[in-house]
Formats: C-alpha cells, structure tokens, sequence
C-alpha cells in the first residue's frame, strides 16, 4: 500500500515539474509533425456542382443575423431556402453575393455569401443552399437574447490545419454536444505550406470543417496563414483567398475592415483583432479599438473576450515575442476595461497565464516586468488544433511566473458561461482517441466578480 502511493508519488512528480508555483506538463503526444492529409481525404459532395464548404458565422452585431457561405464549381445563382423548425410551410428564399478568384494558377469556385438578418433569438432554422437535386440541408439555431446572465458555452480552437491530428481535434469538438459557437484563433488550412500557396487546400479545409461550421457559427480570427503574401507568385494583394471566402460582419460594429470587428453573442462582448494590420497609434485599428472598448456595458454583456493571433504572454521558444509590439500598444486599455479572456493562437502548444500586466514600463523608470494584476486578463495560447507544422515543445525553462500552466500537446477548449459572475474553462488534449480535460478554470466576472480564481489542474 505504502509503496504503492509511493510509486504513484514518483510518476506524479515525472508528469509535472513546478517551478514557482507554476506548471510544465510533462505529456506530450509526438514532437514529429504529421501531413497534410490527402486531397482525396476530402472529397466534393455528390451530384454535378453540388454546394460544397458550407459555413456560417454571425451576420449582425446582436446575433440575429447570420452570414451563410459555399462554394459551387460551377457558376450558379446562389439561392438559400430557410425556415424556422416546426413552419416547414412558412419558407424563406434569399439570394447571396456571389465571388471568386484567382491566385496563381488557381482559379477559385464560385464563392457565395448570403447574409440574413431579423432571425429570432433561440431559435431553430433549417436552411438550403443550392437549388434542385443538389441542394443541401443544414441547420443551426441563433443565439438567446444579449443579456447579462444568459449561460452559452463557446468551442475555442487555433491553428486547425487539416492533418490527422486536425482531424482528432474537430472530431473531438464535434463528438461534444455543448459547444453552440466556435471561437476560431486563426491559421486555418495552411494552403501557403503548399508549393505556390495550393489553393485546393482552402477547398479542402472547407469541406473538412462543414461538418462543425455549417450548423453552428464560428467566429472568424485572422492568422498569418491567412495572408497569402507572395510577390514571388504575382501575388501582392495580402488576404485574397481568405477575404474572399470568409466573410463577416464588420460595418455592424463600425469597423472598417473585415480583419478587426466585434459581436455580442449571448452575455458575451467578442472582440477579434488583427496582428498583422497596423495597429501603432493614428491607425484605422487602433482608433477603431480606442472607440470599442468604452462602448462595452458591462450590465448588457459582462463578459469581454479578445481574440487574436499572436499571443502577448507566450513563454514557448517558438514565436518568443512576436506579439509584443501589439502588447505594448493595447495592454493599457484592456486593463483599464477589465478584459476577462484573451485567446491568441499561433504557437503550436497550450498556454494558460496567470492574470498579469506589463504596463509600467517607461523609457525612464526601468518597470518592464509583469506583475498580478486583478483588472488583467487572463491570456490562453491555444495554437494547438494539430496543423502540418507540427508541435512547439520548446519551452523556455524556468517558467516564467506569468505562466500558470503550459503542455505541448495539440487539442481544443470549452468555455461555460454560467452567468453574470462565472465561467468554467476547460481544455481537452488530444490523448491517444479520446479528449481528455488537461486544464480546467473557474473564471470570475472581472466587472461583477473581480476575485482572485483558483485554478484547477487535472
Ligand atoms: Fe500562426
């Protein structure tokens, strides 16, 4: 018996290493990366032009709209058919933007964007797109009422790719019923890995994500795998597949770019922001930010999510840094406004922080360590989706005291919103075929409940 705790008192102490009260799990998966699973992996649905890469994410600022997208090979009118659950009668007919592109030698399918506004709240709808034998059924519901106490439960996931382990990673998204949004971090097919940015990888990545995306909004975040950058290709137009295949609903919240934006989704204020659009002072993002944070009521909508790319509080090797400009510029206001989560991707691990700032520093007073801060955010990198790039398990070592908990393994996140107060976080690490909860947290309301959380390690 003795020995027994014994033993498991060793392995316990060879699975995680503290330092400062910090923790580095020791699990990892594999360091060596896996391929892009084959084209053939993601065939085309059947029937002549059939609509394909169907997905939806939220068309106004409130959460009645929703935009409806797909890809067609061939031109046609895109038509979508909709009716609310129940009044199978009573159908709707809207007809979408249609777009398409070329980028190299790729020319794209025909590209449809059809944007429906004044749905009710918390409401089932079934929708068609496409027209005769090949039109397609999906579904999804709208959000509840914006309000303060109204519990949602939002799926977390970056750097997807499409790779076997992108594949466990949405599987285990999917195969968990309570995710009724996803919060996408950016870096989605990695086209650009591909010879001349392969732009059959964004069909494909469209096709792989239908089975999640087209019955449930997924919010859309800008990464550098987006950009598509490729003077060497005659491509110097930044953004152009992505834009043209992901639109989303940025006037509504007076953006002036579909790269930074907010929504309201249930008692949550979301704000997307974009690394790699100027954000130094006197530009379009900075003013629109600077004009967004104090327009957030705390009463309608306690919870202010960010979502960006490159994490700000990152203690891997891999990307050290890169979002520190961005930091220095922003951190000062999401203090003041009493952020309460930001998520970043990029970094091909998991990180969770502790609530801390770095907003001391000047030219003069040599302050330019992060110290806890109950008005901070809590900052989770979760880059994990699986991607062909493969695992960042470079650590620095020791682990920095901002850092609360970190693992180099792939996998996706579930927040709860329970209310004005309280949310439960978890994270599940891809383990072998099954999702496990690796890292969990109660998170407190930093407006209504501003305490210090107990974090939990599972
Ligand atoms: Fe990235």
């Amino acid at each position: 018996m003795v020995m027994g705790i014994f033993t498991v008192a060793i392995v316990l102490l060879n699975i995680i290493e503290l330092s400062n009260g910090a923790i580095t799990s020791g699990y990892q998966r594999k360091s060596e990366p896996s391929m892009d699973l084959p084209l053939e992996s993601f065939p085309p649905p059947p029937g002549h032009s059939a609509p394909e890469q169907v997905h939806i994410t939220q068309g106004d600022h409130e959460g009645r709209g929703v935009i409806i997208s797909w890809v067609t090979p061939k031109k046609h009118p895109g038509v979508v058919t909709y009716w609310e659950a129940g009044h199978e009668q009573k159908k709707h007919k809207t007809s979408s933007k249609t777009t398409h592109y070329k980028f190299y030698n790729y020319t794209s399918g025909y590209i449809h964007h059809t944007l429906i506004k004044g749905l009710k709240h918390d409401t089932k709808y079934y929708y068609e797109v496409g027209q005769h034998e090949v039109a397609r059924r999906f579904h999804f519901t709208t959000p509840p009422p914006v309000g303060p106490d109204v519990p949602y439960t939002f799926g977390v996931i970056g750097d997807l790719g499409q790779t076997a382990d992108s594949n466990q990673t949405l599987e285990h998204y999917v195969s968990n019923p309570q995710g009724q949004a996803m919060l996408f971090i950016g870096d989605l097919s990695y086209a650009d890995d591909h010879p001349f940015h392969d732009n059959r990888r964004w069909d494909t990545w469209g096709r792989f994500v239908e089975k999640s995306a087209a019955y449930q909004a997924w919010i859309w975040t800008p990464g550098n795998h987006e950009l598509d950058f490729a003077p060497e290709l005659g491509e110097s137009v930044p953004w152009k597949p992505f834009l043209h295949r992901y639109s989303v609903p940025y006037k509504e919240s007076k953006s002036t770019s579909p790269l930074w934006y907010s929504i309201k989704r249930a008692s949550a204020y979301i704000i997307v922001l974009n690394s790699y659009s100027a954000y130094g002072k006197y530009t379009p993002q900075y003013s629109w930010l600077e004009q967004e944070l104090p327009k957030i009521n705390r009463k309608q909508t306690p919870w202010v999510i960010v979502l960006l790319h490159s994490p700000w509080y990152n203690s891997n090797n891999y990307h050290y840094m890169e979002g520190e400009s961005m930091r220095v510029m922003f951190e000062p206001w999401f203090v003041e406004h009493k952020v309460d989560i930001v998520f970043a991707g990029h970094v091909h691990s998991y990180e969770r922080s502790e609530r801390v700032s770095n907003i001391k520093y000047n030219i003069t007073d040599g302050l330019s360590a992060p110290i806890r801060d109950s008005s901070a955010p809590v900052y989770i990198t979760i880059g994990d989706g699986g991607n062909v790039e493969g695992i960042a398990n470079n650590f620095i070592d020791p682990q920095p005291h901002y850092s609360a908990f970190r693992e180099a393994s792939f996998g996706h996140a579930i927040l709860e919103i329970k209310n004005r107060t309280h949310a439960f976080y978890t994270w599940h690490r891809n383990h072998d075929n099954e999702p496990v909860a690796a890292d969990s947290m109660w998170f407190y309301n930093r407006f209504w409940h501003p305490e210090e959380e107990p974090s939990t390690i599972r």
